[in-house]
């Protein structure tokens, strides 16, 4: 992918001993490290509320690096030189009078600076603000977003127009870490670096397309998060959507943001809404009642920590959508996404045609067509089920369909950590945006997620129920196979 020239050495970091910097951005600045892949002039300021000095602040990164990495990648060498590039500021970001503390912290600092925001949106004006009252912006400053970005349409405009206000739209890195995931980078490759799919990737190829992201874990003390959004806005608006682009999009002309961002935009464009009419067949919502993982018996969502007795908040969601363009007219796109599953599985299922006379079995009318699976986790791997010819003499005339696969751990010996934040950070680094989101695409996402969820409150449509532990209400099931198809487990 093109890098812009510019590669910045100064990076802020607000909200620095949150739970997104701690679990996942720390980590991942250690395994950069570790991998020797940060220029020795980065420097990292931590910029919190809490009044600490440097070494406290560095030591309480020390204890995250030993909750958060694992252990086998554990070294202290690493630990230190990493700890060696770290600063503290203590602002109070809702107060204009903090922001002078910043602006002495980062005196001497290389220009230009990265600024990330792993805070509440509710407070990206204010340090928008307080950034450009002490005169540090430039016009190749960087500020990073991460998801939500706003509830709905209108808040996420809100939040657009707030950071348009101080920094121009190639200055603006939003993030949705699944972009950042070595599969899901893996997906460009595999659509447009092989003629073999290429040629295949359309309606004329491919009966049906299936993307889920299950998870086993529940709300636990997220709850009060998560009732006001549910899986629709979590997980649908953002990762789903993203991943239904990728797969989806035309080859852009260019690997470049603009490139990739326009043809993302397209297929956004073309979703078919879900208007009353759609939600009853094509839309399901559930929440999980009591159940059992792994043998472990587990509350339901309303009995989770914090939770209130009732909610009508859903936290599993199956949707057939549809492309309405030139290449993916009447191919399905079965989308499902839930907390509190049977396990946490991440994956694309692309289900090829067939051909239309089978000559092996002739008591079998029709042969399923290949399979192709592409797995963000447990794995990060491709695998294309193909049929053979089972192995004896006497078995000449059924077939078996085994995987070829290309497991990315084990054959580029990756480490298998799942955070996409390593390539996302050095994107932002080096100043591309390829894998980042534009305004246009988060706010047509809300568009369509709002319009199915206004549709499904106007429908009689309930909230279904299923027993945590599962893979879904029944009616996800009969969504799917209502066409004659079957959720791939
Ligand atoms: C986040 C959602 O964006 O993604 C969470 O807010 C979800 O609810 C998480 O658990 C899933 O990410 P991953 O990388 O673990 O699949």
């Amino acid at each position: 992918m093109s890098k812009s020239p510019e590669n910045i050495t100064s990076f802020v970091l607000f909200g620095a001993l949150g739970d997104l910097s701690l679990h996942k951005l720390i980590p991942a600045w250690y395994y950069l490290e570790r991998e020797n892949m940060l220029s020795d002039e980065l420097k990292i300021l931590g910029v919190a509320r809490q009044d600490l000095t440097k070494e406290q602040f560095q030591k309480k990164i020390l204890g995250a690096l030993n909750s958060f990495v694992a252990s086998e990648y554990l070294d202290d060498d690493v630990c230190t030189k990493l700890l060696g590039r770290l600063d503290y500021c203590c602002c109070d970001l809702q107060r204009p009078e903090s922001y002078p503390n910043l602006e002495q912290s980062l005196k001497g600092w290389s220009k230009p600076i990265a600024y990330y925001l792993a805070i509440s949106p509710s407070l990206f004006e204010q340090v928008c603000d307080g950034l450009n009252s002490i005169n540090i912006l430039t016009s190749l400053s960087r500020i990073v977003v991460e998801k939500p970005i706003g509830y709905d349409l209108e808040s996420s405009k809100e939040i657009n127009s707030k950071l348009l206000k101080h920094f121009t739209e190639s200055q603006i890195y939003r993030i949705d870490h699944y972009l950042g995931k070595e599969t899901v980078q893996n997906l460009i490759a595999l659509r447009f670096a092989n003629s073999l799919f290429s040629s295949q990737w359309s309606n004329k190829g491919i009966e049906s397309i299936e993307i889920t992201a299950a998870e086993s874990v529940g709300i636990e003390d997220r709850w009060g998060y998560f009732d006001g959004v549910g899986q629709m806005k979590d997980m649908v608006q953002s990762h789903i959507l993203q991943l239904l682009c990728l797969i989806a999009m035309e080859p852009p002309n260019r690997l470049n943001d603009q490139g990739i961002r326009s043809e993302k935009v397209k297929v956004l464009e073309s979703l078919k809404p879900l208007g009353e009419a759609e939600i009853e067949k094509n839309f399901v919502t559930a929440q999980y009642a009591d159940g059992e993982i792994l043998g472990t018996k587990v509350p339901g969502y309303t009995n989770e920590k914090n939770a209130q007795n009732a909610s009508g908040t859903e936290t599993f969601v199956s949707i057939k959508a549809e492309i309405q363009n030139w290449r993916w007219s009447g191919v399905p796109f079965y989308l499902r996404t839930g907390k509190r599953m049977a396990s946490k599985t991440t994956q694309i299922v692309v289900q090829f045609k067939s051909d239309g006379h089978y000559i092996f079995d002739q008591k079998r009318e029709k042969l399923k067509g290949n399979t192709l699976v592409i797995s963000l986790h447990p794995t990060e791997s491709i695998s294309l089920e193909v049929y053979t010819k089972p192995h004896g003499v006497d078995n000449n005339k059924g077939l078996r369909s085994d995987p070829m696969s290309l497991d990315f751990i084990k054959t580029q010996k990756l480490l298998n950590i799942p955070s996409g934040y390593q390539s996302l950070l050095m994107d932002i680094l080096q100043g591309d945006q390829s894998l980042f989101l534009c305004k246009e695409e988060v706010e047509l996402a809300w568009q369509w997620c709002d319009n199915a969820l206004e549709s499904h409150k106007k429908s009689d449509q309930e909230l279904y129920c299923y027993p945590a532990g599962s893979n879904g209400p029944r009616e996800s099931e009969l969504l799917i196979q209502s066409d004659g198809h079957r959720w791939y487990e």
